[in-house]
C-alpha cells in the first residue's frame, strides 16, 4: 500500500462539498488514515507551495489557500499518488475529465477543489508537513 497527501481546498470547503468529496474518495477504494480541518497560516501556505514561489500565480495561490479552512488527509491505496491524481482530474477544472472531483467541484485553474502530491517522495514530505507526530 502507498500513501499520498490530499487537501480539500477552501473553495470546496466553502461550498459545503467536504463530505461529497470524502464519499468519492472512499467509494474509489482509498482509506483515510488521518485527517484534520485547519486554517492555514500565510507561513504554512508559502512553505507548502514553496516550489511555486517564482510562478506568477504564487501570491494568488497563497491568498486562496488561506482564505478559509482546508481539510487535510492522508490517503492510502495501492499506487495512491497516481490514483488520487487520476480521481482529481486535470489541474484546470474547466479541462478536468467528466466525473472527476475537479470537474464536479472545482471552478477553474486556481480554484480547483483539491490538492494531491505529485510523487511518492513529495507525498512523504507533505504528510510529514501536516502530520509530524
Ligand atoms: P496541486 O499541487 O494543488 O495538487 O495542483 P497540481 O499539481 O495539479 O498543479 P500545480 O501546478 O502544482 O499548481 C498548484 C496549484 O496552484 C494553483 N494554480 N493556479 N492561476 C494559475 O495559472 C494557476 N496554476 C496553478 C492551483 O490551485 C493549483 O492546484
Ligand atoms: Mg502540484
Amino acid at each position: 500500500m502507498n500513501q499520498t497527501l490530499a487537501i480539500i481546498k477552501p473553495d470546496a470547503m466553502k461550498k459545503g462539498n467536504m463530505e461529497n468529496i470524502k464519499k468519492d474518495i472512499i467509494d474509489n477504494g482509498f482509506n483515510i488514515l488521518k485527517e484534520k480541518t485547519l486554517l492555514l497560516t500565510d507561513e504554512q501556505a508559502c512553505s507548502f507551495y514553496d516550489i511555486h514561489k517564482e510562478k506568477p500565480f504564487f501570491d494568488e495561490l497563497v491568498e486562496f489557500m488561506t482564505s478559509h479552512e482546508c481539510h487535510v488527509m492522508i490517503l492510502e491505496k495501492e499506487n495512491a499518488v497516481e490514483e488520487w491524481r487520476n480521481l482529481m482530474g486535470a489541474t484546470d477544472s474547466q479541462k478536468a475529465e467528466i466525473g472527476t472531483i475537479r470537474n464536479k467541484y472545482g471552478t477553474d485553474v486556481s480554484m480547483n477543489a483539491t490538492h494531491g502530491s505529485d510523487s511518492n517522495e513529495n507525498a512523504i514530505k507533505e504528510i510529514n508537513f501536516f502530520f509530524n507526530d
